[in-house]
């Protein structure tokens, strides 16, 4: 005789609502955004279906449409043209630069959206790198100098939360005492302590512009700095790295692959935790959506709600928008 039968609970909606563990809400959601120079101006991107590179004032416009369906936090990213790239990345703390009046026009138009700019120097790199490269070698404490002044620059700006995605050692300190001595008590900062060197990062750095430059003299990849995806002991060490220095949020990326590192994590610290639903990850469930081999709506819903599951308090991800509008049907 069977006693304990499991099915019970799974008998109807009503019954399965009842026992639900996790729920996924708009409240969730990052939605990332790129921006580019221009007016009236918006470029597809290929590899990310439904996602656009904008000029300000569309961005400003997409801003509205998100905060009213409930996506109250923007993560942003810039396609800086090539001649205002160098090796010190200086265009990132341009106090006129197109990172700073993006954020400007946005708390201008939308004062409740929640600013999360990138903090990194790749997209302002000749080299595509996301530190200042010398002797052939990623300069960590140069590189967290700019990564300080980036970051002031951006606070000026009007950022709520700062976003280093670099992983260069001391990061998070060096930008905390730079906000403190500039009097940004309450600029947050969400540092990515476990950001691993993936693959999945290709449809974003062919939307920027921003991938590691073919040159024999510097490093191919970024692996000198992200870390190594066979680790995982690892991630811990780096998190409480960054819990230490003053970070307020602790983001792991990428995020499908990853959630073993969110779930391990959430069990190790008590700060909201974010994850990052990462550009292959969208281009893999777009591909598999418009052959027809994977109901969209329902698929972006799942893997939205296994982040929560996991452990992650708030998800960045590319289908934010669209999972907002899902969710409000
Ligand atoms: C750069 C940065 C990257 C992403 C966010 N910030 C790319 C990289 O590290 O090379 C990836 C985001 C995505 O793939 O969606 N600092």
């Amino acid at each position: 005789m069977i006693y304990s039968r499991n099915r019970r609970l799974r008998t109807g909606a009503s019954i399965r609502s009842l026992v639900q563990e996790n729920s996924l809400s708009v409240n969730d959601f990052v939605m990332p955004v790129f921006v580019m120079e221009g007016e009236n101006r918006q470029e597809a991107i290929s590899s990310m279906p439904g996602i656009f590179r904008r000029s300000i004032d569309l961005t400003v416009k997409e801003c509205r449409e998100l905060f009213t369906l409930g996506v109250k936090a923007v993560n942003l990213y810039m396609k800086v043209s090539e001649e205002l790239k160098d090796n010190t990345g200086k265009e990132a703390w341009n106090s006129n630069g197109l990172m700073q009046n993006t954020i400007r026009a946005i708390k201008d138009a939308v004062p409740e959206m929640v600013i999360m700019p990138d903090v990194a120097l790749d997209p302002y790199s000749i080299y595509g790198h996301d530190g200042i490269i010398e002797n052939g070698k990623i300069a960590n404490d140069k590189t967290n100098e700019a990564l300080a002044k980036m970051s002031v620059s951006l606070a000026e700006a009007g950022a709520d939360i700062v976003a280093p995605s670099d992983m260069m050692d001391g990061r998070v300190l060096a930008i905390r005492e730079a906000l403190e001595e500039n009097g940004f008590h309450d600029v947050g900062i969400l540092s990515y302590g476990a950001k691993y060197a993936s693959s999945f990062y290709g449809p974003f750095r062919s939307a920027l512009d921003s991938a590691p430059k073919e040159n024999a003299d510097i490093p191919k990849d970024k692996k000198t700095y992200q870390m190594d995806f066979h680790n995982s002991r690892e991630a811990l060490n780096e998190v409480f790295k960054d819990v230490e220095e003053g970070a307020d949020i602790i983001m792991i990326k990428p995020g499908l692959p990853y959630l073993d590192i969110v779930a391990k994590v959430r069990e190790a610290i008590d700060l909201p935790i974010a994850v990052f639903n990462v550009s292959g990850e969208y281009a893999m469930l777009k591909a598999a959506a418009q052959n027809g081999w994977l109901d969209n709506d329902r698929a972006i819903i799942e893997s939205l709600t296994c982040f929560k599951r996991a452990g992650a308090d708030m998800i960045f991800t590319y289908a934010a928008k669209e999972a907002a509008m899902i969710l409000g049907r």
